[in-house]
């Protein structure tokens, strides 16, 4: 059983697939984690990042690996450990650049099937439904405002969870920068000729502008039940 699970920045999509995941008992695969670790690996490196092809040979070079602990998912590259490394707002801002590279978007696709190879996974990132796996037992396409995004990355940023209810305080200006990145991301996401962050047509579109966690994972549980998914 395939899912896929795709959207823009802060949508809900990496809650709302590792709660289906383990439910499922699916693996869980996050590639908004991996072009962030390759970002990450560049900007370590201090390469242009004017250039694709020195981007793309950080891509090749690079060993992504993930790991499971009590808390969550780890990522490491190459052997360390850089799972809040890859969160920064320095990565947040030059993300969109080096996943916008076609050969670096290669590199990641065929790291991403091989990763999948057992067949059993809940994938989230931008191109899983459309590039990644065109043929996955289940597509979902989540939505929010681009306010409510930044809400909850501001309350994420802040120590907080908005899915959990545990809602902190946040600053203004970083909500308005927050709001300012992820509509300049969301722009050029979309807007890359590699693999725009777009709908597949038979993705199931859910906005959780306005739902709880709970009635999002309970439409995909759904979905996934209309194919015959385990729970
Ligand atoms: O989901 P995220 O915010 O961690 O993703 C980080 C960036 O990676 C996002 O701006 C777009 C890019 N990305 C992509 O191009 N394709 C994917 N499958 C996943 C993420």
């Amino acid at each position: 059983m395939i899912v896929a699970i795709d959207g823009p920045a802060g949508s809900g999509k990496s809650t709302v697939a590792r709660i289906i995941a383990r439910d499922c008992r699916l693996s869980f695969l996050d590639t908004g984690a991996m072009y962030r670790t390759v970002t990450w690996a560049c900007l370590e490196r201090g390469v242009d990042l004017s250039r694709d092809e020195d981007i793309a040979a950080v891509a090749r070079d690079i060993v992504i690996t993930f790991g499971a602990t009590a808390t969550g998912q780890t990522v490491a590259c190459d052997g360390a450990d850089v799972t809040d490394a890859i969160r920064t707002a320095e990565v947040d801002r030059n993300v969109s650049r080096v996943s916008a590279v076609p050969a670096v978007r290669e590199a990641m696709v065929a790291q991403q099937r091989a990763l999948s190879q057992a067949g059993d996974v809940v994938a989230e990132g931008r191109d899983i439904g459309t590039v990644v796996f065109p043929n996955a037992d289940v597509k979902v396409f989540l939505v929010a405002s681009a306010e409510s995004r930044a809400r909850r990355r501001a309350i994420q940023r802040a120590g907080g969870n908005a899915a959990t209810g545990n809602v902190v305080d946040v600053d203004k200006s970083e909500f308005q920068q927050i709001l300012a990145d992820i509509v300049r991301r969301d722009e050029l996401d979309s807007s890359r000729d590699a693999s725009p962050l777009r709908a597949a047509a038979d993705a199931v579109t859910i906005d959780t502008s306005d739902l709880t966690l709970d009635e999002v994972v309970g439409r995909v549980h759904d979905l996934v039940d209309q194919v015959g998914g385990a729970r």
